[in-house]
């Protein structure tokens, strides 16, 4: 609901993690069924705060996909490999090779800025990482803040960004972030498509910047032109004085906001050698505008 202010009643506690956003629930489980009370402060702070993490948690997938499924539709990865697990809503993000060896290579797409599935026609609302096995130190993920980024720049600048659209494609996210490239079949299962460079979002009406890894192009523009528009509002809206980084702890559930964060995970860690895995779930969210 536009411009409604949290309640202060919320059934859990929350302490705030930097100055700019992040904070950490405890006293909350989601493994045992929430009832609409919970759910809706879940929202609430997420919308104030962008990155909630769940402490203390105790997930298995199940358990995982029946929590994210009280905030909307789960979703199955354009990805096909996902969609034979157990729980076929439940991905693993890890860095394991065939072998189940640590390799770099695996989700190497998650190292650059982006936000879940903007190459969707409704993209993700928020995502869910659940922390399974933790290398000894590094792999943390850092989270960009659009709308202080938005806030930040020149009133003239918002002026002249209000009307662009950008187009997203997931097959030109897999050409520029270095993975293997997406077949045929995900390309007709994620065509490009269209969404606005300053989103509203859905629920708090706060503006920010809709950008990242996905994108392509602005529409209407040459490609060269919106690459190096695309480049530079990336550059600037993912300085440090934007970005929150989290060092995941064991039993840690991060549950992020996509409409109003960019994010990417950090290779600060010998990916070669640790094994890192986390299983994620993701609830589908609006048409961007
Ligand atoms: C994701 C993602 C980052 C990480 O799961 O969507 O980008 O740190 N993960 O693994
Ligand atoms: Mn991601």
């Amino acid at each position: 609901m536009a411009n409604r202010q949290p309640a202060e009643d919320w059934p859990f506690e929350i302490s705030p993690l930097s100055p700019l956003m992040a904070a950490a629930v405890t006293g909350f489980d989601a493994a045992t069924p929430i009832d609409d009370f919970a759910r809706d402060s879940i929202l609430e702070a997420l919308g104030r705060f962008k990155v909630l993490v769940l402490r203390n948690q105790d997930l298995a997938p199940a358990a995982q996909a029946a929590f994210t499924r009280r905030f909307g539709e789960l979703e199955p990865h354009v990805n096909r490999e996902f969609r034979g697990n157990a729980v076929p809503e439940v991905h693993p993000v890890n860095n394991l090779d065939e072998d189940g060896k640590p390799a770099r290579g695996r989700n190497i797409g998650n190292y650059s800025w982006h936000t879940d599935k903007s190459y969707m026609p409704r993209p993700s609302l928020a995502t869910m990482l659940y922390a399974v096995t933790l290398p000894p130190a590094g792999g943390d993920t850092e989270f960009a803040d659009m709308q202080a980024a938005y806030a930040a720049l020149p009133e003239r600048r918002k002026t002249e960004l209000a009307d662009i659209r950008i187009v997203h494609s997931w097959e030109r996210s897999r050409q520029k972030n270095g993975s293997r490239l997406a077949t045929a079949q995900e390309i007709l299962d994620a065509p490009p498509v269209t969404h606005p460079l300053i989103r509203t979002h859905p629920m708090t009406g706060l503006k920010g910047l809709y950008i990242g890894n996905h994108t392509s192009h602005v529409e209407g523009w040459p490609v060269d032109k919106g690459e190096a528009l695309l480049q530079e509002l990336e550059d600037f809206a993912t300085q440090d004085r934007f970005v929150y980084r989290h060092r995941w702890q064991s039993g840690d559930m991060v549950i992020w906001d996509n409409c109003s964060l960019l994010h990417r995970a950090v290779d600060n860690y010998d990916i070669e050698a640790h094994i890192r895995i986390l299983n994620r779930t993701v609830v589908r969210g609006s048409v961007p505008i």
